[in-house]
C-alpha cells in the first residue's frame, strides 16, 4: 500500500479554538509501529472535555491539540519488529494511546505495540467497528469491579445508569454475555425497548421514577446490588447506597460526582470534588466500595469483544455517521454536528465520524 507524502488531520490551536483541518508530513515508522489508513472514528464524550481544558493545553507547550480516541480501518504499513504478527492490509480497530498520542481524526494514523488494538469482526462495518474500543475498554474496567458469586445465589446483580449511552450499553452486554449478571438498566422510557433489546431484565425510568426509591423497591427479600455502573455522574445515589449494595459489593463510576458534560472526568475529579477521596478512603474500610475508574489499555478485551462479534453474541449501535470531517470547507460543519449531540448527551449508541473511503 502506498502511503502519501502528507497527512490530514483535525487538529486546534487553543482551549476551545474551533478545530481545523492541517497537513503534515508521514513520520517515518519506528520497529515497533503501524501505520493505519483510518476509515472511521467514533466521537466521545472526552473529545469535548479535553479540546476544552485549559489543562490539557498548557501540556502541548503551543503545539496543535490532535483529537479522536477511537478508530477503524485497513494496516498501512508494519514496523519491523511487528512483522508477522500483523500484515498490511490487515482490517482492524483500536484505540490511540492516550492524550499526548496522535489524535485518530486522522487520515493515516500511527500507533505503537502499546496502543489498544483488535482485527475486526468480518460482521461489522468499519463505522461499527470504531464504535467499540474506548467504551468496551471502560466497560470491562467497571465490570471487572465484580465481587465473586457466593455460592448461594444464581447471579450477581448488577445496575447500569446511562444504559442507552455509548458505555453503558457495553456494560449491559457484556454484564450478560461475559459475567451472566442480573442486569437492572437505568434509561429513559424512550430507550427502554433498545435497552431490552440489549438484553437487560429489568428498567427503571429516570424520567419518571424517584431513581433511588424504585431501586429500594428492587430488592427481592431485601437482597441487594453487586455493582451500581454509574455513566451519568452526580451524587443522586448517596443518600441510599449503602441500602441499595451489599458490603462486598461496589458502586463504580466513570464520571464522577460533576454533572457538566464538558469538564473532564475521573480521575481529575478526586480533586475537582474532594468528598471522592473521603468516600474512596471510607469505602475500604465500611464498603461497599467507591472508586471512580478510567478504561483499560490492553488489546485482549477487544479481542474478547470481536470473539463475541463473530459468535454474534454482542452487537455496535451507531445512531449517526457524519461525513466530511476531513474535507476541505465540510470539517466545520461536520464537528459543529459532532460537538453538538455530545453536549447534548442523548445520544442511543454512538456517533461516528467517516474518515474516507
Ligand atoms: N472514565 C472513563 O474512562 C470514561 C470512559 C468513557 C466515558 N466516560 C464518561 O462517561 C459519561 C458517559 O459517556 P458515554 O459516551 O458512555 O455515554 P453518552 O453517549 O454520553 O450517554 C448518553 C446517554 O445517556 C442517557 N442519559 C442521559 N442522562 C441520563 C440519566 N440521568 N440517567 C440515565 N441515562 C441518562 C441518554 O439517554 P436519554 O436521551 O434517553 O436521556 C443517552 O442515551 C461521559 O461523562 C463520559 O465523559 C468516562
Amino acid at each position: 500500500m502506498s502511503l502519501p507524502p502528507s497527512n490530514t488531520s483535525l487538529t486546534y490551536s487553543s482551549p476551545s479554538a474551533t478545530p481545523h483541518l492541517t497537513y503534515t508530513p508521514l513520520k517515518p515508522l519506528t520497529p515497533n509501529q503501524l501505520i493505519i489508513k483510518v476509515f472511521a472514528a467514533a466521537v466521545n464524550p472526552c473529545d469535548i472535555q479535553l479540546w476544552h481544558s485549559p489543562l490539557v493545553g498548557l501540556g502541548r507547550f503551543g503545539r496543535e491539540g490532535t483529537m479522536g480516541w477511537d478508530y477503524s480501518g485497513t494496516i498501512a504499513a508494519v514496523g519491523d519488529k511487528l512483522k508477522g504478527e500483523w500484515e498490511v492490509g490487515d482490517e482492524v480497530f483500536g484505540m490511540c494511546e492516550g492524550p499526548a498520542a496522535q489524535g485518530t481524526f486522522t487520515k493515516y494514523l500511527i500507533v505503537s505495540d502499546k496502543a489498544p488494538i483488535a482485527r475486526k469482526p468480518k460482521g461489522w462495518t468499519f463505522e461499527e467497528a470504531a464504535s467499540v474500543p474506548l467504551v468496551t475498554l471502560t466497560a470491562f474496567a467497571c465490570l471487572d469491579r465484580l465481587p465473586p458469586l457466593k455460592p448461594t445465589v444464581a447471579h450477581r446483580r448488577v445496575v447500569v445508569a446511562g444504559a442507552s449511552g455509548g458505555t453503558g450499553m457495553w456494560c449491559v452486554q457484556l454484564a450478560k454475555k461475559v459475567y451472566n449478571c442480573h442486569v437492572l438498566a437505568i434509561c429513559s422510557g424512550r430507550n427502554a425497548e433498545f435497552v431490552r433489546g440489549l438484553g437487560a431484565d429489568d428498567i427503571i425510568d429516570y424520567t419518571t421514577s424517584n431513581v433511588p426509591q424504585a431501586l429500594l423497591n428492587h430488592r427481592p427479600k431485601g437482597l441487594k446490588f453487586d455493582l451500581y455502573i454509574d455513566c451519568v455522574g452526580g451524587t443522586e445515589m448517596f443518600g441510599n447506597w449503602k441500602e441499595i449494595i451489599h458490603k462486598e459489593g461496589a458502586y463504580i463510576t466513570i464520571v464522577g460526582d460533576k454533572t457538566s458534560r464538558t469538564v473532564p472526568g475521573p480521575p481529575l475529579t478526586y480533586f475537582t470534588y474532594p468528598s471522592q477521596i473521603f468516600r474512596h478512603m471510607w469505602s475500604w474500610i465500611s464498603g461497599p466500595r467507591y472508586a471512580a475508574v478510567i478504561l483499560y489499555n490492553e488489546s485482549k478485551y477487544l479481542e474478547q469483544v470481536a470473539d463475541l462479534a463473530e459468535k454474534g453474541e454482542v452487537g455496535a449501535v451507531v445512531q449517526e455517521v457524519i461525513e466530511g470531517i476531513l474535507d476541505e470547507g465540510k470539517e466545520k460543519q461536520a464537528w459543529e454536528r459532532a460537538n453538538a449531540l455530545l453536549e447534548e448527551g442523548r445520544i442511543r449508541g454512538k456517533v461516528v465520524l467517516k474518515i474516507q473511503d
